[in-house]
């Protein structure tokens, strides 16, 4: 498969499987030009850091729902966010989120950054969701690489060394992957892929859109990738 057959035949899989997220606007209206607001976006990666989907629905709910801007959660009060906060955990990120949200509001004029660079240089940004913010709120062609993203880029071109050892080799790989266009779902259908079918356990290689061009399937050692150094 050359590069460019990944990601078409992801985007095609993608257009008619993809999760439906509260944060997310769906196939069909991203065709008609809306885009996902960067606030939802944002807010959204930061609680998928450490939390999942199913959890993270019900919280993401709630605190868009209260703080509908990041202007409103810029003005709110400490204790409230913290409290809303209360039983996701790693709560540097809730922190991070309402100073980010005051840095946003005060010297952007409460407008998101669309760049890395600037969306970098943000409180509690750091390159993941930087990359996921520009790609899926901005549709810039950033690289997004998470574990579901290593794990897909493993099997897909049989990389045998082990993590962490292979994570530059793998962001490399997702980066030849990254189309110019639609980039934001792209990122997605990749993530999306590694959640539903290129699971750690028993990936169900029978509906995977790109099988023909996985080189782990071909040598059937899917389920043995990404190998791990022990920690
Ligand atoms: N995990 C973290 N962010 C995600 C996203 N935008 N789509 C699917 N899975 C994710």
């Amino acid at each position: 498969m050359r590069d460019e057959d990944y990601s078409q035949e992801l985007l095609h899989w993608y257009d008619r499987h993809a999760r439906e997220m509260p944060w997310r606007v769906g196939p069909g209206d991203l065709a008609r030009g809306e885009r996902p607001d960067p606030y939802h976006v944002w807010m959204s990666e930061v609680m998928l850091q450490q939390t999942t989907v199913v959890t993270v629905r019900d919280y993401f709910l709630r605190f868009t729902a209260r703080w509908p801007s990041v202007t409103a959660l810029a003005a709110a009060a400490d204790e409230d966010v913290m409290g809303e906060w209360a039983g996701l955990g790693y709560y540097a990120r809730a922190r991070n989120l309402l100073k980010c949200a005051r840095v946003i509001t005060k010297d952007h004029g409460g407008v998101f950054p669309d760049t890395e660079e600037a969306l970098r240089a943000l409180p509690g940004i750091g390159p993941y969701t930087a990359a996921a913010v520009s790609a899926i709120a901005f549709d810039r062609a950033a690289v997004v690489v998470d574990g579901n993203v290593e794990r897909v880029m493993a099997r897909l071109f049989a990389v045998l060394t082990p993590l962490p050892t292979a994570k530059a080799e793998l962001t490399d790989l997702a980066a030849r992957l990254t189309p110019d266009l639609r980039p934001g779902c792209h990122a997605q259908a990749v993530m999306d892929l590694g959640a539903t079918i290129c699971t750690p356990k028993s990936p169900a290689c029978g509906i995977c859109p790109v099988k023909d061009g996985c080189q782990a399937r071909t040598q059937g050692i899917q389920a043995d990738l990404p190998r791990k150094l022990p920690k």
